[in-house]
C-alpha cells in the first residue's frame, strides 16, 4: 500500500515544509506546524486536461486594459444599511468575502439576513450549511424579521457536490457557512485543516470569478484572533470582515479589514435582538454609554472610524495601590500608549501616579487606535486623580507629543460637527486643529499644551 506524503503546514501563515521544525520558517511562530497530507500535484489542477490545454480551450485571452469595460461594476445593495456600507456600498459580484468571528457571534444569523434580503431584492442564493441542519436553519430563520423563507438552502460539505449544485442553480450569492466544514476529496485530510482549507477557498474564489457569482465564507477564528487555518486565505478573499461583540453585551461591531472594493476600517454597528442582528444607526449613542453627569475619571473623545466620526467616552480610576508595584490595567487601549500618557502627565503636568493603581476602560468595548484619543485619556485620568468631573458637555480631541504639546488630528471638522449633533458645546484642541469654519453649536477652544489643558478644564 502506498503510503501517504505528508509535509508540515503553518497554522498561522500556511508555509509548507518537508520537515517538522519548532519554528515556522515562515513566519517565525512558534509550534504551529501541522503534519497533513499532501495530494499528488497532477489531481490538484482543474478539471480541463492538458490536451484542451494544448488546444488552447479554456485558457483567457489577454486584453488591453482600454477594452476592458465599465470601471466601475454595479454592487447590489443588501438593504441592510451598516452591512452595506462596511462593504463599501453593497456586494460586489464575482467578489469573495471571508466572514470571521467567535463562535455565536452572529455569523451565521448575519448572513442568513443578508441572503433573506437578498431573495427579497429578487437576487437568488445558495445558503450551504454544513454546521447546522436544515432544520436548524429553519428555526433561525423563522426569528427573523427579514424573510428568509425563499432562501435555497444546501446541507453538504462535500465542495465538488457544492459547486455542482451550485453550478445548476447559478445563484446571484454562494454563502459558505463555513469553509472549516468544506472539503475536497481529491485532497487527503480532515475538513478543517490547512491544506483542505487552503484549496476549498481557492476554488470557489475561481467559481466566484468564472461565474459573478460573489461567494461569501464563514471563517472561524482562533484563539490569537485569526481566521482558523491558513493567513493565506486572507490573501485569496477580495475582502475580510470581522465580526466582534462590543462590551460583552449585545452589541456588534463588523469591521472590514482588508477591501479589494472599499476602504478598510469602516465599521458597522449592530445590536442582537430577538428576531435577528438590527442595525445601529447612531453609534456614538452606544459608546457613550448612560453618561451621567458629574462622575469623576470620564472624558468623551470624537474618534474616527474609517470616515465616519463616533464619539466614545473613555473612563479611568486612578485609586491608591494597596501594594507592591500599582497596577496599570486597560481595554480597548493599547497599554504601552497609557504608561506613554502616564509618563507625560507626570512630566508635564506635574501629576504623580507613581503610588495609584490606574484602571483606564473603553465604553462600549471598543478598541481605540487612533492617537488623537490622547488627550481625553490624560483628561480622563487627570480627572480621576482630581476627583473632579469634565463637564459633560466637553469634548477633547488631539494627540499628545512627548514634550506635552497637544498635536491637531485629520478630518478635524467632521469630528466637531458629530460633537455638535451628539449635544456637545465645546471641544478643546490643538490651536493648530482649530478649522476655518468651525461647526454652528460647539466652541473650539485652543489649548498649547496637556498642562493648559488640564487647568482649563478643572480650573476651580
Ligand atoms: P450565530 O449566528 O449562530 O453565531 P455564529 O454563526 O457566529 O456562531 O448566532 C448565535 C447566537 O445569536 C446565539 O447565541 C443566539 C443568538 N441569536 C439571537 O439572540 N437572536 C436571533 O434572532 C438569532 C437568530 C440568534
Ligand atoms: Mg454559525
Amino acid at each position: 500500500m502506498a503510503k501517504t506524503k505528508t509535509a508540515y503546514f503553518c497554522r498561522e501563515c500556511g508555509n509548507e515544509t518537508a520537515r517538522w521544525q519548532g519554528q515556522c520558517p515562515g513566519c517565525h511562530e512558534w509550534n504551529t506546524l501541522v503534519e497533513e497530507p499532501t495530494a499528488p500535484r497532477k489531481s490538484k489542477g482543474s478539471a480541463a486536461g492538458s490536451s484542451a490545454r494544448a488546444s488552447g480551450a479554456g485558457i483567457s485571452a489577454p486584453v488591453r486594459l482600454r477594452d476592458v469595460e465599465g470601471a466601475e461594476r454595479p454592487r447590489w445593495a443588501t438593504g441592510l444599511a451598516e452591512f452595506d456600507f462596511v462593504l463599501g456600498g453593497g456586494i460586489v459580484p464575482g467578489s469573495v468575502v471571508l466572514v470571521g468571528g467567535e463562535p455565536g457571534i452572529g455569523k451565521s444569523t448575519i448572513l442568513l439576513q443578508v441572503a433573506g434580503r437578498l431573495e427579497g431584492a429578487q437576487r437568488s442564493t445558495l445558503y450551504v450549511s454544513g454546521e447546522e441542519s436544515a432544520h436548524q436553519v429553519k428555526l433561525r430563520a423563522d426569528r427573523l424579521d427579514e424573510a428568509a423563507s425563499s432562501v435555497t438552502l444546501l446541507a453538504e460539505t462535500d465542495l465538488d457536490g457544492i459547486l455542482i449544485r451550485a453550478a445548476e442553480l447559478n445563484p446571484a450569492v454562494l454563502l459558505i457557512d463555513s469553509i472549516q466544514t468544506v472539503y475536497t476529496p481529491e485532497l487527503e485530510g480532515a475538513p478543517g485543516n490547512v491544506g483542505q482549507v487552503r484549496e476549498c477557498a481557492a476554488r470557489l474564489q475561481r467559481f466566484a470569478k468564472q461565474t459573478g457569482t460573489a461567494v461569501f465564507l464563514v471563517g472561524h477564528v482562533t484563539k490569537g484572533g485569526g481566521i482558523a487555518g491558513p493567513k493565506t486565505l486572507e490573501h485569496i478573499v477580495d475582502t475580510v470582515l470581522y465580526f466582534e461583540s462590543a462590551g460583552g453585551l449585545d452589541n456588534r461591531v463588523l469591521r472590514a479589514t482588508k477591501n479589494r472594493f472599499g476602504g478598510v476600517d469602516e465599521i458597522g454597528v449592530f445590536r442582537m435582538t430577538a428576531a435577528g442582528l438590527s442595525p445601529v444607526g447612531n453609534p456614538s449613542e452606544l459608546f457613550l454609554g448612560e453618561r451621567s453627569d458629574a462622575v469623576p475619571g470620564s472624558a468623551v473623545v470624537a474618534t474616527m472610524e474609517g470616515t465616519r466620526p463616533l464619539l466614545v467616552e473613555v473612563q479611568a480610576l486612578a485609586a491608591k495601590a494597596a501594594y507592591g508595584a500599582p497596577q496599570r490595567v486597560s481595554t480597548g487601549i493599547d497599554q504601552k500608549r497609557l504608561a506613554l500618557l502616564l509618563a507625560v502627565l507626570e512630566k508635564r503636568a506635574g501629576l504623580h501616579f507613581g503610588q495609584l493603581d490606574v484602571f483606564l476602560n473603553v465604553v462600549g468595548g471598543l478598541r481605540l487606535t487612533e492617537t488623537a484619543t490622547d488627550a481625553a485619556v490624560a483628561v480622563a485620568l487627570a480627572s480621576s486623580v482630581f476627583d473632579r468631573p469634565v463637564p459633560s458637555d466637553t469634548v477633547v480631541i488631539g494627540e499628545l507629543g512627548l514634550g506635552g504639546e497637544l498635536r491637531p488630528v485629520g478630518q478635524i471638522e467632521r469630528r466637531l460637527t458629530e460633537a455638535a449633533r451628539m449635544g456637545f458645546r465645546a471641544a478643546y484642541l490643538s490651536p493648530r486643529a482649530v478649522p476655518q469654519s468651525v461647526p454652528p453649536g460647539i466652541r473650539a477652544i485652543p489649548v498649547e499644551d496637556v498642562r493648559t489643558l488640564v487647568d482649563r478644564i478643572f480650573a476651580a
